[in-house]
């Protein structure tokens, strides 16, 4: 129903939760972040806290691509933030299509901002 709708925010949201922050979310959030500033991005990479996918970690949003993306490594990095410019989705993590992240969507158009959960400053 609302799968055209599309965030005016220009976010990735990383859970760093325990479960991902175990498998390495971290240091993928901070490889993200580099990525920004060495491209001059205006992309932000938030901290999320925990999309209920925990087994299937690292996990993270791209909010205004209604992109979800789960067992990220590090080397995902770079596509998942040109996907975030307006490139192709990554394949091989891409879980957009899931009942999870289809719920985590609906909660963005109800109006439900994950960053009101960020751990950022
Ligand atoms: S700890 Fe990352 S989804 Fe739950």
């Amino acid at each position: 129903m609302f799968d055209d709708v599309r965030s005016e925010d220009r976010i990735i949201h990383v859970c760093v939760n325990v479960d991902c922050a175990m498998r390495g979310s971290e240091a993928i959030r901070d490889r993200l972040r580099d990525i920004v500033d060495e491209t001059g991005s205006d992309i932000e990479v938030n901290d999320y806290v925990c999309f209920a996918a925990c087994e299937q970690g690292p996990n993270l949003l791209i909010e205004h691509c209604r992109a979800f993306y789960s067992e990220v490594e590090p080397q995902h990095a770079e596509s998942i933030v040109a996907h975030a410019e307006g490139g192709d989705a990554v394949e091989g993590i891409d879980r957009s299509s899931s009942f999870l992240a289809r719920k985590i969507f609906n909660m963005l158009d109800a109006g439900f901002k994950p960053g009101d959960l960020s751990l950022s400053d």
